[in-house]
C-alpha cells in the first residue's frame, strides 16, 4: 500500500511538470552521504554505497522528464584531503558504479561525460571511465556529466592557463578576450550553462562548484541527505525552479513581455 501510495505521488509530482519550461541543464551537490550512514551507526562508505541508488534515481527521473544535461558533484578536488581509506573506497567504488550502472545508462539512452582533473584519478577509474563514455557516445537522450576531481578554482585556472598560452603564442589578442573565451575554455565548454542548481542535506554552500557557470542558476536547497533523495524530491526540486521569476538582472515587466512575445 505504502509503495502504490509514493507510486500514485510521484505521478501526481510528474504530471504537474510543465514539459516547455523544463531546465535543459540540472546540476546537484551530492551531499550528507556521511551524515546518512552515521545515524545509522555505519561507516562512512557505507553512505556513499546507497548514494548510488540516488544517482540511479536522479538520472532516471531527468532523462524521463526531458533533461538534457546533467552534472553530478561526485568527487571533488578537495575531496582528495579525505582519509586515504574513504578516498581508496569512493574510487573503488565509482569503478564498481559504472560498471554495474552502463546497463542502466544504455537502457536510458544515457550518454556519460566527465570533467575535472581526470588525470589524478587512478589508473583503473580513468580506464573504466573512458570505457564507459565510449561505450555510451552514441546515446542521445540525455549527457549524464560526472565532476571528479572537479573544482571551480581548479576549472577558471587551469581556464586561464590555456587563454595565456594562446595570447603567448600570438593566437589572441588580449582585448580580444570575452566572456566567451572565459566559458569556451573552461571544462564545461560543450555545455550550457547549468539553470538549476540542487544541494542536498541542508547546508547553503556552493563548495566550489561551477562558480562561473551557475551566475544566472537558480539554487535549490533540501534538507533531504543524498542517500533519501528519490525521483518525487528531483520532481519536487523542478516544480520549485517552475514557480521562480527569471529575470536575469531585467524587470518582472520586462521578463513578462518577452513572455507574450512582446
Ligand atoms: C558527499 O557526501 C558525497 C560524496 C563526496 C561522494 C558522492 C558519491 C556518490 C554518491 C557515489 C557514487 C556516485 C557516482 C556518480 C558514481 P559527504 O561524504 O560529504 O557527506 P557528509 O557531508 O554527511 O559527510
Amino acid at each position: 500500500m505504502a509503495e502504490l501510495d509514493t507510486a500514485t505521488k510521484r505521478m501526481d509530482l510528474k504530471e504537474q511538470i510543465n514539459k516547455e519550461r523544463l531546465p535543459k541543464h540540472v546540476a546537484i551537490i551530492m551531499d550528507g552521504n556521511g551524515r546518512w550512514a552515521k545515524q545509522r551507526g555505519k561507516m562512512r562508505v557505507y553512505g556513499h554505497e546507497q548514494g548510488v541508488t540516488s544517482v540511479r534515481e536522479t538520472a532516471e527521473a531527468a532523462a524521463e522528464i526531458g533533461v538534457d544535461y546533467l552534472t553530478l558533484f561526485a568527487f571533488s578536488t578537495e575531496n582528495w584531503k579525505r582519509p586515504q581509506h574513504e578516498v581508496e573506497a569512493l574510487m573503488q567504488l565509482l569503478v564498481a558504479t559504472i560498471n554495474s550502472e552502463t546497463k542502466t545508462l544504455q537502457d536510458n539512452d544515457i550518454r556519460l561525460k566527465a570533467i575535472g582533473n581526470l588525470d589524478k584519478l587512478d589508473k583503473k577509474c580513468y580506464e573504466e571511465l573512458q570505457q564507459a563514455i565510449n561505450n555510451t557516445k552514441d546515446n542521445k537522450r540525455m549527457d549524464m556529466i560526472l565532476a571528479l576531481s572537479y573544482s571551480a578554482r581548479w576549472d577558471l585556472t587551469h581556464a586561464t592557463e590555456q587563454i595565456a598560452r594562446k595570447v603567448k603564442n600570438n593566437e589572441l589578442a588580449p582585448e580580444e578576450i570575452s566572456q566567451d573565451t572565459v566559458s569556451s575554455h573552461l571544462a564545461t565548454a560543450p555545455y550550457p550553462d547549468p539553470e538549476l542548481l540542487i544541494r542536498t542535506s541542508g547546508e547553503y554552500r556552493i563548495s566550489n562548484f561551477l562558480l562561473w557557470q551557475i551566475a544566472y542558476a537558480e539554487l535549490y536547497f533540501t534538507p533531504k541527505l543524498w542517500p533519501d533523495f528519490r525521483k518525487n524530491d528531483f520532481y519536487e526540486a523542478i516544480l520549485n525552479f517552475q514557480r521562480r521569476e527569471r529575470r536575469f538582472g531585467k524587470i518582472s515587466e520586462q521578463v513578462a513581455n518577452k513572455e507574450k512575445g512582446e
